[in-house]
């Protein structure tokens, strides 16, 4: 395809493009040079641009001028050259490249700009520390797989964007130089120069003023937002994040998950898989018996069992006293039998993680294990019953305290399937996780805290309990869970003012906090407030999962470190007393 003249090039062609039916035609190509051979009289280049690979080929007898300059080119220097497409000679094609059938023949090379020699080779496969890789990202985006990941990122956000337009959202932005917003990060600050001794915060997400934009009869909003959240950095985690942020008027749960399950289906569509919606549901309460986490991953099974019942007249003492305290007992079972060191190392393992202990059972003639001697034939006889328990597996079983338990019980699932090989990797397992609670509570420092935000809606069925029981409250809220990755939250929001009253004072927000901290968003909600509700996809997860990366920094393109440090621009960076001054601030 000729490219149109408002690029500027006589470009004829991208390298990757090129192919049998260009054969006899004369083209100009641009690109880097990726390789030169030297075969006696005959230099080969592989010129590279962001399409692919296409060997130049240059014979000193033919071309002698254009020879000379071949000799002195070396690896990433910038050419354009002018040739002829020709097939390759038999046996000469390179069938592991998508123009290996055909080479161009230089007829004029023109070196456009030179580079020095740079620190890793742009292949795929380089075994190169990611600062190194970070400080030089221009070469490393150089690579394949990492320009790929930002084609498919971009065209994630191109199919999102159209599906969204489709059902008559606007895409409205919001600022960055706000208030604190209530996602429950540590702010990132900038002083206010010209109001001395005052702080923007950079927004944590778009919530609140998502939420006006429903006051003010925008109805159906999306915005692909960048956050910003100044918390402890994970491979899923970056200071800026990027959010598909949705918010809609008048829509229950329903439609919301209809939404979302379609706009996957088309996210998956365009990175070539197929999924089927819509996706499975899970209670918040089901995923944490079953699975230990709220972020399930469903691709391996591995389910863990609640067994409490079993124990409750046990002569275990362990597990009948952890049980009189309203403690629990848990089960895992494993179609595997492990080796005697191998089961020492996972008990020690699990006391590494904050288990109290850990019971492993084996099934040959009878039920083996260091305990099995204090299990009652019924109980026996019950945990073969509830678990199928049968030859050649092994059970493993924990006792302690329901919250610390299924967390303990669900590491040690991940930590099998991994070991165990389990996980099936070419499949996606899309799931929504509902019904959390309203509130958590720190035992620490004895107060309640939001489960999402505080803007999240009671459901119809627990609200009367937010007098009452308040922990017993349930939330309008969901989560989309990818393969395990937390992909995207979002809930029903409070629109009554005596419900949002009572949950800030639950939450220990006095009315001059609420008022000063939320004020404007209150204030709004006087003025005829919708019933609304929205979401936030994680763009950089959803992308990560679809290129089949493990960190969502191959997926960014000047991504932070995990110190939060930018080895590019070497941000953050001093800054000068003068600068300091004009904002009113002095260092310590
Ligand atoms: P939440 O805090 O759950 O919800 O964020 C929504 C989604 O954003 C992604 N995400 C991140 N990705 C990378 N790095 C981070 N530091 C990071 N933090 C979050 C996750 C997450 O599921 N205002 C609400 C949404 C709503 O209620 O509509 C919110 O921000 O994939």
């Amino acid at each position: 395809m000729k490219e149109k003249k408002v690029l500027l090039t006589e470009r004829t062609h991208f390298c990757g493009d090129l192919g049998l039916s260009d054969v006899g035609r004369e083209v100009k190509v641009y690109g880097w040079v990726h390789r030169r051979r030297d075969h006696g009289g005959v230099i080969f280049l592989d010129l590279r641009d962001r399409t692919g690979l296409i060997q130049l080929v240059v014979d000193r007898e033919e071309n002698p001028e254009e020879f000379i300059k071949a000799e002195k080119i070396r690896p990433e220097y910038v050419l354009e050259v002018e040739g002829l497409v020709r097939k390759r000679p038999a046996g000469t094609e390179n069938p592991n490249l998508p123009t290996g059938e055909v080479e161009v023949k230089i007829k004029k090379l023109t070196v456009l700009s030179v580079s020095k020699t740079p620190p890793f080779e742009i292949e795929d496969d380089i075994n190169v520390e990611e600062s190194v890789r970070l400080k030089y990202r221009y070469l490393d985006l150089r690579r394949p797989s990492m320009i790929g990941n930002l084609i498919l990122r971009h065209r994630i956000t191109s199919e999102i964007r159209d599906y969204l337009n489709r059902y008559q959202f606007i895409e409205v932005e919001t600022p960055y130089l706000t208030k604190s917003t209530p996602e429950g990060a540590r702010d990132y600050l900038v002083p206010a120069r010209l109001n001395p001794g005052r702080f923007y915060a950079l927004a944590q997400s778009p919530q609140l003023f998502k939420q006006i934009l429903m006051v003010a009869g925008v109805e159906r909003y999306y915005q692909f937002a960048r956050c910003f959240r100044d918390e402890d950095l994970r491979r899923d985690r970056q200071p800026e994040h990027t959010q598909v942020d949705i918010e809609m008027s008048f829509v229950s749960k329903e439609d919301i998950f209809e939404l979302v399950e379609g706009l996957m289906e088309r996210a998956f569509t365009v990175s070539g898989y197929r999924i089927k919606v819509p996706f499975k549901r899970l209670t918040y309460e089901e995923a944490m018996l079953r699975y230990g986490t709220d972020k399930p991953d469903l691709r391996y099974g591995l389910e863990i069992s609640d067994l409490t019942e079993i124990f409750t007249e046990s002569d275990f003492r362990v597990f009948r006293d952890v049980v009189a305290l309203g403690g629990c007992v848990r089960g895992l079972k494993a179609e595997a039998s492990f080796s005697r060191s191998q089961l020492d190392e996972i008990t020690e393992w699990a006391k590494g993680q904050g288990a109290r202990g850990l019971v492993w059972l084996v099934q040959e003639d009878e039920i083996k294990s260091p305990v099995a001697k204090f299990f009652s034939e019924i109980e026996k006889e019950e945990l073969k019953k509830r678990l199928d328990f049968r030859r050649g597996q092994t059970v493993f079983l924990m006792a302690g305290r329901e919250t610390e338990v299924a967390e303990l019980m669900g590491l040690l699932r991940a930590k099998l399937a991994d070991e165990l090989g389990l996980i099936r990797t070419d499949e996606y397992q899309l799931i929504w996780v509902t019904d959390f609670p309203l509130f958590g509570y720190d035992e620490e420092t004895k107060t309640y805290f939001s489960f999402h935000h505080p803007f999240t809606r009671p459901t119809i069925e627990t609200v009367s309990l937010l007098d009452r029981d308040p922990l017993k409250v349930k939330a309008e809220a969901y989560d989309l869970v990818v393969n395990g990755v937390e992909v995207a939250g979002g809930s029903l929001r409070i629109y009554q003012p005596e419900v949002q009253k009572k949950v800030f004072s639950l939450l220990g927000l006095s009315n001059e906090e609420a008022q000063r901290k939320f004020g404007f968003l209150l204030e709004a909600f006087e003025y005829g407030v919708p019933p609304h509700g929205g979401i936030a996809i994680g763009l950089d997860r959803l992308v990560m999962i679809l290129a089949g990366r493990k960190t969502i920094r191959d997926v960014i393109a000047f991504p932070k470190t995990q110190s939060a440090y930018c080895p590019l621009t070497g941000a953050p960076d001093e800054v000068d007393d003068e600068q300091l001054k004009e904002l009113h601030l002095k260092k310590r």
